[in-house]
């Protein structure tokens, strides 16, 4: 094996060993879910939709994204048994960011800049581990 490839699986283990840094039985719910009444959101589906705001775009063309887990004001918690454990960005339907996320010790937030140029829609997906995914889409 060459040195550079060698180094190149270290670095791979070692991402793949922190994103798993927590308990992964704990993940018992994978589903992805939807809201029963879009029109008339539940407590619950809205404590799991991720939130996604746009801000300015910056002199480069990217613009800042924020997804924040939670709308209107409910905020999902982050236990030790309860906790969002990750948040996928897709930009026009192409994967841009993934944020993995600690139970208790951080929660769910992920934030970016992304091309403006040619982008029509953000789809952020937030992965609860007992409540399981859910989705927001913003057009842009
Ligand atoms: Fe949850």
């Amino acid at each position: 094996m060459k040195r550079r490839t060698a180094i190149k699986l270290s670095l791979i283990s070692l991402a793949s060993s922190y994103a798993m840094a927590y308990d992964k039985s704990k993940i018992v719910n994978t589903i992805k879910m939807k809201k029963k009444d879009p029109e008339k959101p539940e407590k619950g589906e809205l404590k799991h939709t991720p939130d996604i705001t746009v801000g300015e775009v910056d002199a480069k063309g990217y613009i800042s994204v924020e997804v924040n887990v939670g709308q209107e004001g409910i905020i999902h918690p982050s236990t030790e048994d309860h906790w969002i454990y990750k948040i996928e960005l897709y930009a026009n339907g192409e994967k841009v960011a993934q944020v993995d996320l600690e139970p208790s010790i951080s929660r769910g937030y992920l934030a970016t800049k992304v091309k403006k140029n040619g982008l029509n829609e953000l789809r952020a997906i937030s992965c609860c581990n007992l409540h399981g995914d859910w989705e927001n889409v913003l057009k842009v």
